[in-house]
């Protein structure tokens, strides 16, 4: 684990050296849509207040744009390995989170934390599936055993205990603030485990031989079932879990009203971010969406929605 940590963020890692837009697409090329989707769940769980807002493993801000051109009332920050684009300053944090010591580093995101005092959003939008996870049984006995019992699966389990520690990290974080966690990543739960390794490399856009000397950009599926237990035990309350299909479905409206050209791309960007796997591979409706509730110190509670 300590190889793909260091081929990841370490000095020469891919993450200091490479940008997610020189490699990647991912549902964010339609990040209004998706700013869409996340507006209409802060409308329905957290109706009260206006949140402050932090998007991690930020990317380009993409998504932190889009939500904060939505809602300029709202403070909307980001926070990634590298400085964010020109313009950004103010709302961009440089840190890195340590999967060894399951803490932020630089200091950056711990003072963001400690100046909230009201409701706080955090997203984490293809943000898990970057954090190193070690291979193997023996990593954490306890954890395969729990998760990936051998029996019902034939490959070594990818241990996803550092994805429970960082995202029950931010859930434990808002039981002060109160707020919602928003995970967005690709998956898999118990009983559809995949067959075989997830953990692949890319780079231009493209599958390559996965590498562990920072020249490609290393991934494995997240255990969303064990990312969701986690969150609870730090005290979320899950309110919607669900493929990226069925969660376009309900959140995003079918586009209506304006300009014919306007409306065409609309649907098309919204019929793309629904669809489910093809014969090309898996579809970015397969993704999952997993959003936990915090009441926070005094905070009241919302219905459940739980998918
Ligand atoms: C696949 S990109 C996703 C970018 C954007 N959220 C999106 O969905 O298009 C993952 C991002 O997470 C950042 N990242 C990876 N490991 C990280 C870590 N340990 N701490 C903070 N950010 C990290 C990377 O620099 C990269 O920008």
């Amino acid at each position: 684990m300590h190889t793909w940590q260091l081929a990841s963020t370490g000095a020469d890692g891919w993450w200091i050296t490479q940008h997610p837009d020189d490699h990647f697409r991912t549902s964010l090329f339609a990040a209004d849509r998706i700013a869409e989707i996340i507006v209409a769940m802060i409308s329905e769980f957290l109706p009260q207040q206006a949140p402050s807002v932090l998007d991690l493993g930020a990317g380009s801000g993409t998504l932190t744009e889009a939500l904060a051109a939505r809602q300029p009332q709202w403070s909307v920050t980001a926070v990634d390995v590298r400085p964010g684009p020109v313009g950004s300053t103010g709302r961009w944090l440089v840190d890195t989170w340590d999967v060894q010591r399951a803490a932020w580093t630089t200091g950056a995101v711990e003072a963001w934390w400690a100046d909230r005092a009201g409701p706080v959003v955090v997203i984490g939008h293809e943000f898990l599936d970057e954090l190193p996870c070690p291979v193997g049984p023996d990593a954490d006995p306890a954890w395969a055993a729990r998760w990936w019992p051998d029996a019902a699966h034939p490959h070594l389990p990818e241990v996803g205990r550092t994805r429970d520690l960082a995202w029950a990290d931010v859930l434990g974080r808002l039981g002060r603030t109160g707020g919602l966690a928003v995970m967005v990543d690709y998956g898999h739960r118990a009983g559809q485990r995949p067959t075989g390794p997830t953990l692949r490399g890319f780079r231009d856009g493209h599958l390559v031989e996965p590498a562990l000397d920072g020249s490609v950009n290393l991934t494995a599926d997240v255990a969303v079932d064990a990312v969701a237990a986690a969150a609870e035990a730090a005290g979320g309350r899950r309110v919607w879990f669900a493929r990226q299909s069925d969660t376009v479905e309900h959140w995003l409206p079918r586009p209506t009203g304006s300009t014919p050209l306007a409306d065409l791309a609309a649907r098309n960007q919204r019929r793309v971010l629904g669809a489910r796997e093809s014969a090309g591979g898996r579809g970015l409706g397969d993704y999952w969406w997993l959003v936990h509730r915090v009441a926070g110190a005094g905070g009241a509670t919302t219905p459940d929605m739980a998918g």
